[in-house]
């Protein structure tokens, strides 16, 4: 398989898979433990039927629409995906050109290999940064500063990893994280670990297991950006995230990497954007592979969907070039799933579009 020959997300990920070594492609690919959560957000999607209207005047189909302000050619974003440069040389540089090409928002990981600087720098894109929280609150304090002052967007905390998930594939190749550029001159990466991965010592050492709803008010204090929770699969959580000013939500199971066994995002979509009311946007990812499960999401309340994986594979089969591919193809299909849905726009795809489990059973 070339890279030229590929004509959907899916294919990207064997080509990743010959690119790649064992250890990185498995680190990547890899979830939580059974991995059932991993398989669930790709299979429920897959039970959901399109309802479409026909005869429809679908000459133009317009993609674009709005989050937080900023216009995006299309409601796919990119979502926060650790170390890009074992997947490629180039890094979260190339992921971020290819943001910038396809208009799109990058968000930026905590854990990158290149620097919330360096990543400014190198594109125009509007961007957003994932915080997590370490014990050390310096580190977030600091963090939070560099990409504020940097030209970031938002901050998107990062609420489902108060530990790491048991990760078995990256315990057996005893997958090592290398230095993470951010926190370069602020701590090193250096935990013992003489069996296995450092992965899960490293988080046990520095993630803050005490971060909790009280925090997202000193969180809010440090900065001026809005600051989003990602993580929130309950009606109830997406209360509170209310509640303590979230200026938006994220649906999101770390794809399938933190917490085994819980729902599919796009199962719980419905009762989060209920729980929101449309006061902030609902954002979800997890296991979007498809125009079609873009779609799925709008009609289910989401303003955007972010896209995790098929942007590593992408950037590991073919760099930029690879990540653009991934991100048109799921515009492509979208457009097309659009038209021949009978939706001209966004705001035309409705719940009426879809048919859930849930609206069998009524
Ligand atoms: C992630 N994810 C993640 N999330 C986060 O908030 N900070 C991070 O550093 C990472 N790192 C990370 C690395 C890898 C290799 C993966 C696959 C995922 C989770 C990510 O933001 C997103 O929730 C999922 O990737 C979405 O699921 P899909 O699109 O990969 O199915």
């Amino acid at each position: 398989l070339m890279a030229d020959e590929i004509v959907s997300v899916n294919e990207f990920q064997v080509l990743a898979k010959q690119a790649l070594p064992k250890m990185y492609y498995d680190f990547y690919a890899g979830g939580a433990e059974d991995e059932h959560t991993l398989k669930k957000n790709v299979q429920e999607f897959q039970r959901i039927i399109l309802l479409p209207r026909v005869l429809v005047d679908v000459s133009n189909i317009a993609l674009s629409t709005n989050i937080l302000g900023y216009n995006i050619s299309a409601p796919i974003m990119i979502a926060p995906t650790a170390v890009h440069k074992l997947a490629h040389p180039e890094g979260e540089l190339a992921t971020a050109r290819a943001a910038a090409a396809c208009n799109t928002i990058m968000i930026l990981s905590f854990s990158a290999s290149c620097s919330v600087e360096e990543v400014a720098a190198s594109c125009d894109a509007v961007r957003f940064f994932q915080l997590y929280v370490y014990k050390r609150r310096e580190i977030a304090i600091n963090l939070v500063q560099r990409a504020e002052k940097s030209g970031y967007k938002a901050i998107v905390l990062t609420s489902d990893t108060p530990r790491l998930g048991r990760r078995e594939a990256d315990i057996k190749n005893k997958m090592i994280v290398p230095q993470l550029k951010n926190l370069e001159g602020l701590m090193s990466a250096e935990v013992a670990s003489d069996k296995g991965s450092n992965l899960e010592a490293y988080a046990n050492e520095t993630f803050d297991p005490s971060l909790c709803w009280r925090d997202i008010a000193w969180l809010k204090s440090i900065t001026n950006l809005p600051v989003l929770i990602k993580g929130i699969l309950t009606r109830e959580d997406a209360t509170k995230a209310m509640e303590v000013g979230a200026a938006g939500i994220i649906v999101s199971n770390h794809g399938g990497r933190q917490l085994d066994y819980t729902p599919a995002t796009i199962s719980v979509l419905e009762e989060v954007v209920q729980a929101v009311g449309r006061k902030v946007p609902v954002l979800l990812d997890g296991g979007v592979r498809r125009g079609t499960d873009v779609f799925k999401a709008l009609a289910l309340g989401a303003q955007a969907v972010l896209v995790g994986r098929p942007v590593i594979y992408g950037l590991a089969a073919k760099g930029e070039a690879g990540v653009r591919k991934v991100i048109h193809m799921l515009k492509d299909e979208l457009e097309l799933t659009m038209a021949l849905a009978g939706c001209p726009s966004v705001k035309a795809i409705s719940r009426s579009h879809v048919r859930t489990d849930r609206d069998r059973l009524q």
